[in-house]
Formats: structure tokens, C-alpha cells, sequence
């Protein structure tokens, strides 16, 4: 069973980016994270990072044979109904995953596209919300 970890632009600053709102975990820390989880649950881990919203597209539309898709589509969550509309293709439970928590920054944070597609959202965890993510797909794909 595949599942799909997409990250969209500037994630892959992160250990480096704004470490007090986002943690020192690297990209890879978060991809390592998430491998333990998958292990646990049996997935095979598909994790992606692009900062291009069409790269980020095409891995949505090449992501249809996953069991589920965990998204954090960094600031494209804001802006792109091109994301919104790949995400409908998808049958397979969709988390929305923020590091931060976007309901309490700026208000331009506080519309996500990608909701309406999304099963469940976590926010707010930092990289922890990642492993959490993986688990939650478990279930959610166990119910389903
Ligand atoms: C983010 C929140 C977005 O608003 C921001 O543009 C990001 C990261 C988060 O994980 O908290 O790039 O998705």
C-alpha cells in the first residue's frame, strides 16, 4: 500500500526557516520520521517536495494509485485552485497537514483550498503532525 507524503515550496528550507514556528527538523528528518511510521503501518513511502505548483500537480495526478495522500502544501494552500482541482481526482482519504498552526498567523493564512478536498487536517504539531498524519491515514484507510 503506497502512501504519498507531498510537500509543497520552501519546505524543503525547514530546519532552517523560521525554526521557532516551524522546528529545527530538517526536510530529511521528517521524511525519516515519517519512513518509522509507514514501517509500522506497512506503507511504502512515496515523500515528494517540489516548490513548483505544477510538479506538485502532476504528483497529485500520479498519486491516484495511493491508499492515501498526506498534503502540506505550504503557500500554495492559499492560492491554488490548479491543487484543489488534482485533489478531486483523487477516491483515496486526503490529510491536510500544516507544521504551523494557520488559524492563529495572518488572515491570508486562513483560507486553505485544499480543506474542502481534505478528509481531516492536522495543524499545528510541527514535525510531529507528520507521524501523526501517517497514523491517521492508517485509520482512515482501515475505515474506509
Ligand atoms: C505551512 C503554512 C503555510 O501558510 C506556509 O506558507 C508554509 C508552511 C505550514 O506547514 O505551517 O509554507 O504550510
Amino acid at each position: 500500500m503506497k502512501l504519498a507524503i507531498l510537500n509543497g515550496p520552501n519546505l524543503n528550507m525547514l530546519g532552517s526557516r523560521d525554526p521557532k514556528l516551524y522546528g529545527h527538523e530538517t526536510l530529511d528528518d521528517v521524511r525519516a520520521l515519517c519512513q518509522v511510521q509507514c514501517d509500522i503501518h506497512g506503507f511504502t513511502l512515496d515523500f515528494f517536495q517540489s516548490n513548483h505548483e505544477g510538479a506538485l500537480v502532476d504528483k497529485i495526478q500520479q498519486s491516484r494509485d495511493a491508499a492515501a495522500l498526506i498534503i502540506n502544501a505550504g503557500a500554495y494552500t492559499h492560492t491554488s485552485i490548479a491543487i484543489h482541482d488534482a485533489l478531486e481526482i483523487l477516491q483515496c482519504p486526503i490529510i491536510e497537514l500544516h507544521l504551523s498552526n494557520i488559524h492563529a498567523r495572518e488572515s491570508f493564512r486562513h483560507h486553505s483550498f485544499i480543506s474542502k478536498q481534505a478528509t481531516a487536517l492536522i495543524v499545528g504539531l510541527g514535525a510531529k503532525g507528520y507521524g501523526r498524519a501517517v497514523d491517521a491515514a492508517a485509520d482512515l484507510i482501515a475505515q474506509s
